[in-house]
């Protein structure tokens, strides 16, 4: 390991969940082409239409059963469990495969699949199958009230004091399988490197951002992730 890399901050994105199975959301097969984000992904769409949005979620919350975490994930786990310094990964799935994997030092900024939210006492929950209109809140027993808790459109990503600040401390920033095409988490690797620290991007293929980076690699991050954590443990 490079002697002068304490604090490190990894971002993921769907594409480390990609070889386990589950779908992107961009590109051809994208969990987008065949819906509208506006449709499915924002609080106006959940006013509008309640039923097709616990539909879509609950479709994911489902598959989410059948997979499991690949390579890449383990590999991330891995380092959390080894890595002496500090360590933060933040990832933007919603899918549970990070920690499913071992992973401790994690945030989801843009929520979870396995978390209801109570719109009526503001409680966050567990959740697993379906959540549907006649959910009820495990906490006031409100029924119809509950919530995907997940990050939409227009809304703002859970935790991102604490994830500026680890930014502008980290020496590594590491960006793993995500297109770039979403805010904030876009211009993390712009935080990261105004404050000094090294960049890495691992993808399938170039990021919209791959020129922000110190170093880009491109192939899949089953192979690529393992591949660096050897590398970073020396
Ligand atoms: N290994 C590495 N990268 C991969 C792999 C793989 N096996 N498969 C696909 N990729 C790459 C794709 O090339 C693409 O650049 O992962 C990236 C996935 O990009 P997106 O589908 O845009 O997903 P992401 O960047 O996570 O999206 C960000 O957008 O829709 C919102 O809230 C949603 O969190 C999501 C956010």
């Amino acid at each position: 390991m490079a002697d002068d890399i304490h604090n490190i901050v990894i971002l993921t994105g769907a594409g480390v969940s990609a070889e386990s199975g589950l779908a992107t959301f961009r590109g051809p097969d994208g969990l987008w082409e065949g819906h509208r984000v506006e449709d499915v992904a924002t609080p106006e769409a959940f006013a509008r239409d309640p039923d097709l949005v616990h539909g879509f979620y609950d479709a994911r919350r489902e598959k989410l059963r059948t997979v499991e975490p690949n390579a890449a994930h383990k590999a991330l786990a891995r380092l959390d469990e080894q890595w002496p310094g500090e360590l933060l990964l933040v990832t933007q799935n919603v899918d549970d495969l990070h920690e499913r994997a071992g992973s401790k030092r994690l945030l989801h900024m843009h929520g979870e699949l396995t978390s209801g939210w109570c719109l009526r006492c503001n409680e966050r929950f567990g959740w697993s199958g379906p959540m549907g209109m006649s959910a009820e809140c495990p906490g006031c027993g409100t029924a119809g009230l509950v919530r995907p808790d997940i990050v939409w459109f227009g809304e703002m990503p859970y935790e991102m004091e604490r994830i500026d600040e680890a930014l502008r401390r980290c020496d590594l920033f590491v960006s793993i399988g995500t297109s770039g095409a979403v805010y904030p988490a876009a211009g993390f690797v712009q935080t990261a490197s105004y404050s000094g620290a090294r960049t890495l991007e691992m993808n399938l293929e170039p990021s919209l951002g791959s020129f922000l980076f110190d170093e880009s690699r491109t192939g899949p991050a089953g192979e690529l992730v393992p591949a660096w954590v050897d590398e970073i443990l020396g």
